[in-house]
């Protein structure tokens, strides 16, 4: 196997790769890649984005990656091959890029094509985390009026939405794959990613709910809800103050959230929900949410003593 500088390939050489890609996202999870490729390929074939990929057997693709450092975090978006030689070569190789060497953590949320991922991230010893992807099929009697105390999101809600993200996910370790170090600005990059960036899908701003509180710029709670595909919708996050839990203030949003999409001739409701997300389980297993697929969260310290494995060959 060899590996190669993604920047240096054709937009021909990617297009397999991109197709196989959205296929699959498109087979396992009910999600259109397409508008995040298209975000991809644009950085990939301007340079600004770091990749790499695998060359197999005749130059065929069968692996790649890409990563990007943000804070001081090398924050890995793929991560692709069938076999755990092939990512563990990626893994290593990343650990040499120039990105890497700015960085003193690295944290990825991946698609897993195969368990050779897991396991080869067990092997290099990151912190691993599953996120299992929930559906439910949306049916007419779904349809409920917007329940009081709630109404949709607007632009002005940005900053009374971070401090609610921050203060609902206060010593939440899961939370690291949203704000790696829980900080303010972090929390307000992740909710521009999620209303103005296609990562996870279309902002529907109609869809997503505030409940606002008794006090000028208090937000109890918010759901922010994307589209994923013309008849998939999809709850990004869902939050409600420490202080306002166990009101069913949750369990009226995701319910808004199912009444809109029917309403709106979407047939399905998905998100995503860390395994170790009791509470929140709990919550969708009541709502009919069925588990299909998972994402891996991974993580671990940047640092000299992970460039132990010699790359066995490179550009
Ligand atoms: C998960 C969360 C959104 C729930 O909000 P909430 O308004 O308190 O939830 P609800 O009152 O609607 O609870 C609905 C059901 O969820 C489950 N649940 C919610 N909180 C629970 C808790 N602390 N303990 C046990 N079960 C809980 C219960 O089944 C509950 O039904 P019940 O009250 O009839 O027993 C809230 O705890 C939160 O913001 N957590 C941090 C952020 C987060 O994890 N978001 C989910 C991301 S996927």
């Amino acid at each position: 196997m060899r590996l190669d500088d993604w920047r240096n390939l054709s937009a021909d050489a990617m297009r397999p790769v991109y197709e196989t890609e959205r296929a699959r996202w498109a087979n396992g999870l009910q999600w259109d890649l397409g508008p995040s490729l298209q975000i991809l390929e644009h950085a990939r074939a301007e340079g600004t984005l770091p990749g790499l990929v695998v060359r197999g057997p005749g130059q065929s693709i069968v692996g790649w990656t890409y990563f990007l450092v943000q804070h001081g975090v090398l924050q890995v978006g793929a991560l692709h091959s069938r076999t755990a030689d092939g990512v563990r070569l990626l893994l290593d190789a990343i650990f040499k890029t120039p990105e890497a060497s700015l960085a003193h953590e690295v944290l990825l949320f991946v698609y897993p094509d195969s368990p050779a991922c897991e396991s080869a991230l067990q092997r290099r010893r990151f912190s691993v985390t599953r996120y299992w992807y929930l559906r439910r099929a949306l049916e007419r009697s779904c349809v409920v009026p917007i329940e009081p105390g709630l109404r949709a999101m607007v632009d002005g809600d940005g900053p009374d939405l971070v401090r609610l993200f921050s203060r609902a996910y206060s010593g939440v370790a899961g939370a690291r794959c949203f704000a790696p170090h829980g900080r303010l600005e972090e929390w307000a990059q992740y909710l521009g990613q999620l209303t103005r960036g296609a990562a996870l899908g279309q902002f529907l701003p109609g869809a997503s709910m505030v409940a606002p509180g008794a006090a000028a710029g208090q937000v109890l709670g918010a759901s922010v809800v994307t589209g994923l595909s013309q008849r998939t919708i999809h709850l990004a996050q869902l939050v409600v103050d420490p202080d306002a839990r166990r009101q069913r203030l949750a369990s009226r949003m995701l319910d808004t959230m199912m009444s809109w999409g029917v309403s709106h001739d979407r047939a399905v409701a998905t998100l995503l929900v860390s395994e170790d997300n009791a509470h929140a389980r709990a919550l969708y297993d009541a709502r009919g949410f069925v588990q299909t697929g998972y994402f891996l969260h991974a993580e671990r310290p940047l640092g000299r003593r992970v460039l132990s494995t010699p790359v066995a060959a490179s550009a």
